[in-house]
Parts: structure tokens; C-alpha cells; sequence
């Protein structure tokens, strides 16, 4: 399978959102990555339904919504309804994770689940198969722009070996720190999906910065 790359909305110009999300449309890029805070499971607020609304209606590709937010059940009907195809709730966000992964299938979405760079990959030996997507969180989840935690190449080899051994087609998703310095080795661990935030709207040239990360990657 072609190996993914997901630019992170975060990181966009929110003055000039629809720009971003036609740049995106027209690069290489495979996702739209969403992150969606809270300000209580995470130290930081980013935005909410109007402006993802805003951005689905000009977006052309799968939506990968990521909740940063606690008891995200309250809220799954309403990501599907605003067209996230992919949604991922965070581990340590909830109590009943198995339910809440049932509920976003039978929101007619696919199902992930993010942890936290602290958070073991053994947790997830029960649900695994239920699983389409693990989102490893390679920076404490919160804000862009951090430095990549080197221990979650660690984790990918983990998780990779959990996957094969459980005859599971989950994809393996990378958040946080992603520039083309860790990118080959990522994906040479078992990474499918980079999501990359500031590497790509940072730089002078986003769509060549896309392009240049898919071809890294592929
Ligand atoms: C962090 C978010 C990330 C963030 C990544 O909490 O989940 O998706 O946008 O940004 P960079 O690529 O700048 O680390
Ligand atoms: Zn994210």
C-alpha cells in the first residue's frame, strides 16, 4: 500500500482557510487531518464544528478528525454528520473505549484510536481488531510545532508486531514532529500514515514540501 501523508488544518493560515484547504486538495497530500482540543484533555483550545463545517465544504479528500477531547462519545453523531470519514478518539479519553468504537462504526465512519506518548502499546491487545487506525502520538498531544519523541520508533515496532500477529489490517498513523528527517525511518519501522502540521505550512512552499514528503515516503 502507498504510504500516506495527512497535512495537519492546525497548523494553516485560519485567515485564509480556504486557500489552505484548495492547496491541500491540490497537492499530493492523501487526508485532511483535523485537530480538534478541548482545553481540558489537552492544555489548548483550537477550533470547533462551524470551522471544520467551513472546511468540508471546500475539502476534496478523506477527513481524519482527531479528538482531543474528553468523553468524545457525546459527540460522534455530530463528526459524522460534518463528513469525517476517519474519526479517532484518544485512549486515556475514555472509559468504555470498546462502545465508543462500536458507536463511530455505526456512524458509518472508520475508528481509531490515539495515544499518548506514555501510554504502552500493550493496552490496545484487546481491541486491535476492531481497530482501522492507531494515531501514535510523537509529540504530548496539545499543540504544534514540538519536537518529535525519538522512544515512538519503539512504539511503531510494538504496535506493527501486535498488528501482524493479530491478522489485523490496521494503518499505523505518526502525529507530531513529522519532517522530512524522520520521515523514511518512520515508515521503515511500520508507519503508514505521516501527519505533518508545521513542517508543511512553515515552509515556503507547501505543495512541493507535500510532494517532497510522498516522495520520501514512497
Ligand atoms: C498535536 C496535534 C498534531 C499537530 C501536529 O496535538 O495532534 O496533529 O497539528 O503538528 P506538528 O506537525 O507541527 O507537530
Ligand atoms: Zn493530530
Amino acid at each position: 500500500m502507498k504510504k500516506l501523508v495527512a497535512p495537519s488544518v492546525l497548523a494553516a493560515d485560519f485567515a485564509n482557510l480556504q486557500r489552505d484547504v484548495e492547496m491541500i486538495n491540490d497537492s499530493q497530500a492523501d487526508w485532511f487531518h483535523i485537530d480538534i482540543m478541548d482545553g481540558v484533555f489537552v492544555p489548548n483550545i483550537s477550533f470547533g464544528m462551524p470551522v471544520l463545517k467551513a472546511i468540508t465544504k471546500h475539502a476534496k479528500k478523506t477527513i481524519d478528525t482527531h479528538l482531543m477531547i474528553v468523553d468524545p462519545d457525546r459527540y460522534i453523531k455530530t463528526f459524522a454528520d460534518l463528513g469525517t470519514n476517519i474519526l479517532t478518539v484518544h485512549y486515556e479519553a475514555c472509559t468504555h473505549l470498546h462502545r465508543t468504537i462500536q458507536s463511530i462504526h455505526a456512524n458509518g465512519m472508520k475508528a481509531g484510536v490515539a495515544l499518548n506518548p506514555h501510554t504502552p502499546i500493550a493496552v490496545l491487545e484487546d481491541i486491535i481488531t476492531e481497530l482501522d487506525m492507531v494515531c501514535l502520538m510523537s509529540v504530548n498531544p496539545g499543540f504544534g510545532g514540538q519536537s518529535f519523541i525519538e522512544n515512538t520508533y519503539k512504539k511503531i515496532s510494538q504496535l506493527k508486531n501486535l498488528i501482524d500477529y493479530s491478522n489485523a489490517s490496521t494503518l499505523i498513523e505518526i502525529d507530531g514532529g513529522v519532517t522530512d528527517k524522520n520521515a523514511n525511518k518512520l515508515i521503515e519501522v511500520g508507519a503508514d500514515v505521516l501527519v505533518a502540521g508545521s513542517f508543511v505550512f512553515n515552509s515556503e512552499n507547501p505543495t512541493e514540501t507535500i510532494a517532497n514528503l510522498k516522495a520520501i515516503i514512497n
